[in-house]
């Protein structure tokens, strides 16, 4: 499938939704950052771009990537309205062709799946690569299928953290994992439906 493919059915799936009028920072970004010092974030397959905002109330400078233009707008448009225009800088990237320029503290990948070719491992391996040294990545994958998710197939798999971490292949003198675990927690869907979900979290941190 191609990248039009892609851009279209993210496209879509913004457009075919009123835009966030508050959109949320996730659980496992907020009890990460909590007590770090801000500085410069980047957000990976930002969406509506609850975490950008969250981080940008928090004092963080962040530069928020998609590959919608629906979303990158829609974040845009509502940073500006609070205020935080200059603190939230969103980009329209598709992540398997280009990746934001700079030097980061905080790089965050909430649920970056889809359902388009998308080699995750280079994704992620680029974003180590563009920590500070003392900066953090932090990738929370579904670990489940919530019962609204397009991700239903019966052949679905979830890797694991570490399988996670075994694939971006990082040099264990420069980088080092804080955090590998499968918590659970009750997300909210459609229509303030509610289920337990697993989210697969992986913290790293550039040491050297
Ligand atoms: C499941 S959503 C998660 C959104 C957000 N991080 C959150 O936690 O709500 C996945 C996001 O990744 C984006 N995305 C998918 N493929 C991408 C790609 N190749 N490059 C950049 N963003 C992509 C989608 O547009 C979508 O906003």
């Amino acid at each position: 499938m191609s990248t039009t493919d892609a851009v279209t059915f993210w496209d879509d799936l913004y457009a075919a939704r009123p835009a966030a009028g508050d959109p949320q920072p996730n659980a496992r970004l907020t009890e990460t950052v909590e007590g770090l010092p801000p500085g410069d974030a980047l957000d990976l397959g930002c969406g509506d771009g609850g975490d950008a905002l969250w981080l940008a109330g928090q004092g963080w400078r962040v530069t928020a990537a998609d590959i919608s233009a629906v979303a990158v707008e829609r974040l845009t448009d509502l940073a500006r309205s609070r205020g935080l225009g200059d603190r939230v800088i969103a980009q329209r990237h598709d992540l398997h062709e280009s990746f934001p320029r700079g030097g980061f503290d905080l790089i965050c990948a909430h649920y970056l799946h889809t359902p388009f070719d998308l080699d995750r491992a280079t994704v992620l391996r680029s974003a180590a690569h563009a920590l500070r040294r003392g900066g953090r990545l932090l990738v929370v994958d579904h670990g489940s299928a919530a019962p609204w998710s397009w991700n239903q197939g019966p052949d679905v798999r979830y890797p694991s953290p570490r399988e996670v971490a075994a694939g971006i292949d990082l040099d264990p003198a420069t980088w080092t994992v804080e955090r590998a675990d499968a918590p659970r927690r009750i997300a909210t869907g459609p229509g303030g439906r509610t289920a337990e979900v697993t989210d697969h979290v992986l913290l790293i941190r550039r040491t050297a």
